[in-house]
């Protein structure tokens, strides 16, 4: 099983068990426990009024509960919305379905999706990014990305940053030079790394701004703005080949 997948599963079957409609709302001491008031709510709203856009065909990925992708879909936009975990999906569906508005959610892994599919003008990540972390997962996700743009497409992007003030609890361990967090693992699982004689996992990616362009940029995607405290809400088009 991949290093997230445990985590995420168990996250979304507590989400349902406790009545809670999306991701933040487990994790957040500030939760509002109002679906429409998704994180990255005001982001994407600035980055629509910016770009111009009132209708669009658009991909979420990890789209979790799809607060933000039934938002779009209510506006009029095209959504398509995909998330590795079939709870995920299903209370997408159950909560798009309450609000009578239509997007097609699939699970689907971002780091596997077939090739040659649909193009968009927009793909959405609502802090996904964060939880993939290896190097050969995020080439993957941003490949996927860059592949899946038409030409004068956006991606945009709220991720989680490094943030000096983070605290790290003991069973987590930060690797300022590449930017990942491992948490301690009780055994040699898939992707699990030594560090100490001790197994970790790699849990999240929290890149410094200038980390996370150079990623962007080195697999095709120019950054047009990268915003918020953090510098985490970034809009990029494809690069042009030239
Ligand atoms: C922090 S949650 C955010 C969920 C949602 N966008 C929100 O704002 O509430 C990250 C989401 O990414 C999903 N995810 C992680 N890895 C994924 C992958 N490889 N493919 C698709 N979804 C993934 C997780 O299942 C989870 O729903």
């Amino acid at each position: 099983m991949r290093y997230y997948y445990a985590e995420h599963q168990a996250a979304y079957r507590r989400l349902e068990q406790e009545g809670l409609t999306q991701w933040n709302d487990l994790f957040e001491d500030d939760r509002t426990g109002d679906f429409d008031a998704f994180p990255n709510r005001a982001f994407l709203e600035r980055a629509l009024v910016r770009l111009g856009l009132t209708t669009a065909d658009v991909l979420e990925y990890g789209c979790g509960t799809g607060a933000a992708a039934c938002f779009l879909a209510a506006r009029g936009f095209r959504v398509d919305a995909i998330d590795l975990i079939p709870e995920a999906i299903a209370l997408a569906r159950r909560f798009a379905r309450q609000r009578g508005v239509s997007v097609n959610f699939s699970v689907q892994d971002v780091c596997a999706m077939p090739a040659g599919s649909k193009q968009y003008d927009v793909i959405l990540d609502s802090y996904c990014l964060q939880s993939i972390v290896t190097d050969p997962d995020r080439a993957s996700v941003l490949t996927a990305v860059r592949d899946r743009l038409k030409p004068n497409g956006h991606y945009i992007l709220s991720t989680a940053m490094y943030d000096p003030d983070r605290v790290y609890e003991d069973n987590f361990r930060y690797d300022a030079t590449t930017g990942i967090c491992y948490e301690r693992s009780t055994e040699p699982a898939d992707d699990a790394v030594q560090l100490d004689n001790t197994w970790y996992l790699p849990h999240r990616r929290h890149l410094r701004p200038e980390a996370l362009r150079a990623e962007l940029e080195a697999n095709g995607l120019q950054v047009l703005s990268q915003e918020g405290e953090l510098r985490g809400d970034v809009i990029c088009t494809p690069t042009r080949r030239g």
